[in-house]
């Protein structure tokens, strides 16, 4: 029996590789314009809420679509702190999970396990999701502190319902509250990477939801995403580039190299920003700070070195998983946490998302051009060669 096989004609029509350009929906979440470099939250600059508000202000910014007011906040708050610790099923879970899984697999694995113990799952009304999201927004951090003092030996801490949403994340994973310096820098990170429009994350939790799967489905999805180092594995990969080359003097001759080898360079580029990220100047400032307090003026010399280096052979702009990996860094976070972090943070802008998709549904679905073997037919087992 013949095995050719010829290819279908292919039919003109154009191709949009990576949906790039594509429009497919409006948002009224947040809005990023290339063109003044502005991100904005809800209409608010991200910059500004940054400066003048808590992360769980902004959470509620992005699910409430307002911003809270005193007593607004302290009902927020007060259903965020009572659901901080995980139930113990999640931790057996984890703890069955090997120390060689990476902790983006673990962290995706006990989302799953929380939907799965959740009667109300199948409940997608505003309402329920609200009250979910709540409740991932709460344990995230119990789950990345979980999973990171695990990997060091370490007991559990319990959360501390007298702190805010940074300080007892950063209490939960090193058992004490660092100073505020470092609490105001981690709290910025959370809140620039909070949410970010229709990005590959997104989108997917997005694609999830219109088929009227649940959120914790389209969550565990996003989570799936967000991993690679195209998107949020950047901030991890930051690093691993910044321990590859070593010291500021070694940078130049590092990334020659590495563009000779056709590398991605990690934390630099986006597909929306070409003349910079809008959230990279404020995250700048926050490492600044830590650069400070923890008295590390080499990686602050490596950064720079790297960047300056970038910029001379490819102008090609630093995003914000630049600066955000080495702040996780000095702050005492394993590599392979910086990512779980991220996660942290865009379950606010993904939850947002998904109640949204949900509020005015399209099954999403797009098409292809097929260009694989024209059409042909099976031949019986014994007849194929
Ligand atoms: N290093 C080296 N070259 C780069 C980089 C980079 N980081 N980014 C873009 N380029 C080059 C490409 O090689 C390409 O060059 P060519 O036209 O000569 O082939 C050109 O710039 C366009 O790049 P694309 O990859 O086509 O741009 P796209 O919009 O698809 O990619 C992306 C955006 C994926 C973010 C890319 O810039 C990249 O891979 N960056 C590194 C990974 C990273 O930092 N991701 C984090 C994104 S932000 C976030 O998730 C918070």
């Amino acid at each position: 029996m013949s095995t050719e096989t010829t290819a279908a004609p292919v039919e003109e029509v154009k191709i949009y590789k990576g949906l790039a350009g594509v429009v497919v929906d409006y948002t009224a979440v947040s809005k990023v314009n290339p063109e003044t470099n502005s991100l904005l939250y809800r209409g608010y600059p991200v910059q500004e809420l940054a400066a003048t508000c808590s992360f769980e202000e902004v959470a509620y910014l992005l699910w409430h679509s307002e911003l809270p007011d005193a007593a607004q906040l302290a009902e927020f708050t007060a259903a965020e702190r009572s659901q901080r610790t995980l139930d113990a099923p999640v931790k057996r879970v984890i703890d069955d999970l090997p120390l060689t899984a990476h902790p983006m697999d673990v962290v995706r694995t006990a989302v799953s396990v929380i939907g799965a113990l959740d009667p109300t799952t199948a409940d997608s009304s505003t309402s329920s999701n609200l009250a979910k999201s709540i409740t991932l927004l709460a344990k995230l951090p119990a789950i990345v502190s979980y999973d990171q003092r695990r990997r060091r030996g370490q007991d559990v801490v319990e959360p501390r319902e007298d702190l805010g949403y940074s300080a007892n994340f950063l209490y939960m994973t090193f058992g004490e509250v660092p100073s505020d310096v470092v609490v105001d820098a981690f709290d910025v990170s959370m809140i620039l990477y909070a949410e970010h429009s229709f990005n590959a994350s997104t989108f997917t939790t997005r694609v999830v939801t219109s088929t009227l799967s649940d959120l914790y489905s389209a969550v565990v999805a996003g989570i799936g995403a967000l991993k690679g180092p195209l998107h949020g594995g950047a901030n991890e990969a930051v690093m691993h580039i910044f321990d590859e080359i070593g010291t500021a003097d070694k940078a130049e001759a590092w990334l020659e190299q590495a563009l000779a080898e056709k590398r991605k360079i990690m934390g630099f580029g986006h597909r929306v920003y070409k003349n910079g990220d809008s959230r990279v100047p404020t995250m700048k400032k926050a490492l600044d700070t830590l650069i400070e307090e923890y008295d590390a003026q080499e990686l602050l010399d490596l950064y720079v070195a790297l960047d300056d280096a970038m910029q001379s052979r490819k102008a090609i702009q630093p995003n914000l998983d630049y600066p955000s990996g080495p702040a996780y860094h000095l702050i005492g976070y394993d590599t392979e946490l910086f990512t779980p972090l991220f996660v942290a943070s865009r379950i606010t802008g993904w939850t947002a998302h998904i109640m949204e998709q949900l509020a005015s549904n399209a099954l999403i679905r797009p098409l292809s051009v097929y260009n694989g073997v024209d059409e042909r037919h099976p031949a019986a087992l014994a007849e194929r060669a």
